[in-house]
């Protein structure tokens, strides 16, 4: 059970003794720690339900709570906080009770949910945009909060590989380059080698849009391919499949270069087959209507303060849209995920659209009671210029080129500070790419998700400040100080009651453990991850500074510090696993 618990349940026990709800008992982290360890707001409403002095009602309160043995100090303050301090044996045992739990006091459910976290979402043949990224990065994190939660997690990227864009480069490509067998009505064998490249498809696609939007027929060729797909023409579906797999092999590349992996490599294109009925079952039941040649279905409510458009769910042409494949990929994760609950974790853009499907996905009646849909949407990543990220041409910036970026500064920064100097190549290049990602993604999810950001390769590669490298060089540092205690032959020994302060800080810090996850998986928020890895690294470091593990002679002392430490190590590499960010065993 987590400290925050434990002490919440010897208060409720005191409130309800006393003929109050023991909810008021609820204890948290004091707001004065020069004056208490926690405190506990509940006097105040109880004094007002039974009509009495708050500050006298907390004194009662008090008076029952200070014969508890776990208690150093139970102080009544202001209008009627209750202040308490728990005794160095309490700290200590509870201390030792949560270093020993593989998952470090948080209280795993035992009504573990099927989540879907749909994340990243890159499209064929379109650059990764810093959108991508950082769903990548936040909706990773997520996925791994609500996994060490004890739930069923199921990473799904939704690839964008079945809509207007795929008209768009098939329409492209049969201007440039008619003779492919793809085009021919006759043909049904088609090659085995792609007709197209990556860059292939990076140069064509941007072309493409662009002249659809200045070009009709064009346009209208790009709508009339992009039906023609959907409905199955063998020449059609094989250069997709190339476009698709050329595409995949390099997002899979980028991907696993980030340590980002999906249980699912879904895309838009997998839920093919329920198009055609959804469509149809949508307009039998009356749901969706016809407008404007289009089939729509209409989701604004009277209370809304911003105008909700109807969702689209055929074109015009006969196609299948964006929305259509999200509706029926709702469809998809209940009937066959069986989700509890589904993560869109997408650009803020896009916040409209997610109203849309959640709505017309209730109307339809295909999502049970119970099942929650969230549109988990962030702000932008800037540019130092502070408008979204992109090339000094103005371009899309790749992904693979900003981990370059990134592994370069790293590889800088190692040298300026002198570390992993004279490691072989192999593991320095390695050390690089680590501290690359932990300054990206740290640099990103340091930032509360709803709010945009400068990308700041300078600051984000820093190994001081709030930085992904220096939390990573705080843990290495950990374990370079164990390393050296089990080669002089000293022992981790039992947790004693702390004697100093920075030492019980430690131990009070590391106990938030479970709060913290906590927070950030009700506020789907992994900032509160990061905020908390730095407040441990800086605790440890206090600590290392007073109290000199190595050279301490009491051999039980030098113990406790070295379990210590093996538990802020825990708690450290944790917390940056969350994050997704790895620990080098040195450097
Ligand atoms: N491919 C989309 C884009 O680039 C993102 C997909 C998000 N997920 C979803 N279920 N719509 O904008």
């Amino acid at each position: 059970m987590s400290l925050l618990s434990h002490l919440s349940e010897i208060a409720g026990q005191v409130f309800a003794d006393l003929g109050f709800d023991p909810e008021l008992g609820e204890t948290v982290p004091s707001q004065r720690p020069e004056l208490a360890q926690f405190q506990i707001n509940g006097a105040m409403a109880a004094g007002k339900s039974a009509n009495r002095a708050p500050r006298e009602l907390a004194q009662e309160v008090a008076d029952h709570l200070s014969g508890h043995p776990d208690l150093a100090r139970v102080e009544v303050a202001g209008p009627g906080f209750i202040n308490i301090t728990l005794t160095d044996q309490a700290i200590a045992r509870i201390a030792a009770a949560e270093a020993g739990d593989p998952y470090l006091g948080f209280p795993v459910t035992n009504t573990p949910e099927n989540v879907v976290v749909d994340y990243a979402g890159p499209n064929v043949a379109k650059a990764m945009h810093v959108g991508h990224l950082r769903a990548t990065i936040i909706g990773d994190s997520l996925a791994r909060l609500f996994a060490f939660a004890g739930h069923k997690v199921i990473r799904d990227p939704h690839f964008g590989d079945w809509g207007f864009q795929m008209g768009l480069l098939i329409a492209a490509l049969a201007d440039e380059q008619p003779q492919l067998p793809y085009f021919d009505p006759d043909a049904d064998e088609f090659p085995a080698e792609s007709p197209v490249t990556l860059d292939d498809l990076q140069r064509i696609y941007p072309e493409a849009a662009t002249r659809a939007r200045n070009d009709a027929d064009f346009a209208d060729a790009a709508r009339s391919a992009t039906v023609r797909l959907q409905q199955g023409d063998p020449g059609y579906l094989a250069l997709w499949g190339h476009m698709k797999a050329v595409s995949e092999q390099s997002q899979r590349r980028d991907f696993a270069a980030l340590g980002v992996n999906f249980d699912l490599w879904y895309g838009e294109s997998d839920v093919h087959d329920r198009l055609g009925p959804l469509v149809s079952a949508l307009r039998e039941s009356g749901v969706a209507e016809e407008s404007h040649g289009a089939l729509v279905v209409r989701v604004a409510e009277e209370t809304d303060n911003r105008e909700i458009p109807p969702l689209i769910v055929e074109s015009s042409s006969g196609g299948f849209l964006y929305s259509t494949t999200d509706m029926a990929t709702v469809q998809m994760r209940v009937d066959e995920l069986r989700a509890d609950l589904v993560l869109y974790v997408v650009d803020r853009r896009q916040a409209d659209h997610f109203v849309q499907i959640f709505r017309a996905a209730r109307r339809a009646g295909f999502v049970p009671e119970g099942t929650r849909l969230e549109h988990i949407w962030f702000g932008t990543m800037n540019g130092p210029d502070g408008k979204p990220f992109k090339t000094r041409e103005g371009g899309v910036v790749r992904l693979a080129d900003v981990i370059d970026m990134l592994t370069g500064a790293a590889r800088r920064r190692l040298d300026e500070a002198h570390l992993a100097e004279e490691y072989p190549e192999e593991e320095r290049a390695h050390i690089a790419e680590m501290v690359g990602i932990a300054a990206l993604k740290f640099g990103d999810l340091i930032n509360n998700r709803t709010s945009d950001y400068i990308f700041d390769l300078d600051r984000f590669s820093s190994f001081e400040g709030k930085t992904g490298p220096y939390l990573q060089y705080a843990a290495v540092r950990i374990k370079s100080i164990l390393r050296r205690a089990s080669e002089a032959g000293l022992t981790p020994g039992p947790l004693q009651p702390p004697t100093v302060e920075n030492e019980r800080d430690l131990m009070l810090e590391l106990l938030r453990l479970p709060e913290v996850v906590g927070r950030a998986i009700d506020l789907r928020s992994p900032n509160h991850i990061a905020e908390y890895a730095f407040e441990v690294a800086g605790r440890f470091n206090r600590f290392y500074d007073t109290c000199h593990i190595l050279s301490e002679t009491d051999e039980t002392r030098r113990g406790s510090w070295l379990t210590l430490s093996t538990w802020a190590l825990s708690v450290l590499e944790r917390l940056l696993d969350l994050l997704g960010i790895e620990v080098p065993d040195r450097m």
